[in-house]
């Protein structure tokens, strides 16, 4: 590879890609989930799941780029049809609906999407424990053993709360994504910066009674994603709220993830598996990141804003570089597939695949570093 040069040419091809999926999508129609590295063909699901907001969200970031009435209608269609997850009882409504309907209201003006995505916000609200303060999993079996999992994913669901409180002024909202972004740091992000994907507590008096990782090796290797979800989640709670405690963490889990990320920028899907270099890389990790920094390159004072955007730069330069598929491809690859992401190495899940919301993030940070230029 190794074709492109410029983000500008990047961002052309990320939305080709968008082109060649919606074909593929319409015609099977399913949402798309993962695509391998080898064939870029979408594997999906009819009904969607929790990675599903994130096709949404990539045709309304393709409506904002072209302005095309048609594109807003799109993905309005794409977006209305993810309404049946709001009955979800899972912290992932926030992935859902806050790369889905919030983009739908914000990008496409679309009442629809508002109330759909008010209603999410007010589920996940829900949730929380109001004891301890923190939006857990959700998953049926962790309630029926008595044990609440809060997983570091959790901080990009805020972003559906702090969209909420913005539009709608209500205060729980923010106190929620504040004692959640508390909790978690506390919990989560160590000393160096780096992060451990899950707490398990008491749900009574929020002891805590187990940390482990769920999608790095071992039970306390460090997840190269978990990590990038930190990054933007906290760059995401300092946007929203201006606290510069939540700005400090989102520098420091930064910086533990550039001092391990290798040479590459692109990390393995586990910092620690002693089998490195013999692992799945997971682009998606880097993509997280990258945007996450952009939101600190745009929103952040010196000398963080300066830091953040040299290193999200040099990470966009790392994914477009080496990881997307340019024109012409010598495999006659799809153009514009971010390859070689992770989902769930320990799973067995989509180890060499282009995945959607790695495409999603990347396309977000192109748009902020066509901003910010
Ligand atoms: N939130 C699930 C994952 O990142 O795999």
């Amino acid at each position: 590879m190794g074709k492109i040069r410029t983000p500008d040419e990047a961002l052309a091809l990320a939305l080709e890609r968008v082109e060649s999926t919606l074909f593929q999508v319409t015609r099977e129609d399913v949402f798309p989930h993962a695509a391998p590295s080898t064939t870029g063909v979408w594997e999906g699901t009819r009904e969607g799941m929790w990675t599903s907001g994130f096709w949404a969200g990539l045709l309304w970031q393709r409506a904002a780029l072209t302005g095309r009435a048609e594109d807003s209608a799109t993905a309005k269609t794409w977006s209305l049809r993810l309404a049946p997850h709001v009955d979800h009882h899972t912290h992932d409504l926030g992935f859902i609906f806050s790369s889905s309907a919030v983009l739908g209201w914000e990008i496409g003006r679309v009442p629809e999407c508002r109330d759909l995505a008010l209603r999410a916000a007010d589920r996940l609200a829900g949730m929380v424990n109001p004891a301890v303060g923190v939006i857990p999993l959700g998953s049926q079996a962790e309630i029926a053993a008595g044990l609440d999992d809060v997983t570091i994913d959790c901080m990009v669901n805020l972003p559906l709360l702090w969209w909420a409180w913005r539009t709608t002024g209500e205060e729980r909202f923010m106190a929620i994504g504040v004692s959640h972004s508390d909790r978690t740091a506390g919990w989560h992000v160590k000393e160096d910066g780096r992060i451990i994907q899950s707490t398990h507590f008491d749900p009574r008096t929020g002891r805590v009674t187990k940390q482990e990782t769920h999608q790095g090796s071992g039970t306390e290797g460090c997840w190269a994603r978990g990590q990038a979800w930190g990054v933007y989640g906290f760059a995401a709670a300092y946007r929203a709220t201006g606290e510069e405690r939540f700005l400090e963490v989102a520098d420091r889990a930064a910086a533990y993830y550039f001092h391990r990320a290798g040479g590459d920028l692109v990390p393995f899907y586990c910092f620690d598996d002693p089998a490195k270099p013999n692992v799945p890389r997971d682009s998606s990790a880097a993509a997280i990141t990258c945007a996450g920094l952009m939101i600190l390159a745009e929103h952040a004072p010196d000398p963080i804003r300066r830091r953040s955007r040299d290193r999200a730069e040099a990470l966009l330069s790392a994914l477009v570089i080496g990881y997307l598929t340019p024109l012409g491809d010598d495999d006659r690859r799809p153009t514009g597939m971010l390859l070689h992401g992770c989902y769930n190495k320990n799973a067995g899940w989509h180890t060499d695949h282009e995945l959607v919301w790695g495409d999603y993030y990347l396309l977000e940070a192109l748009r902020a570093w066509v901003r910010l230029r």
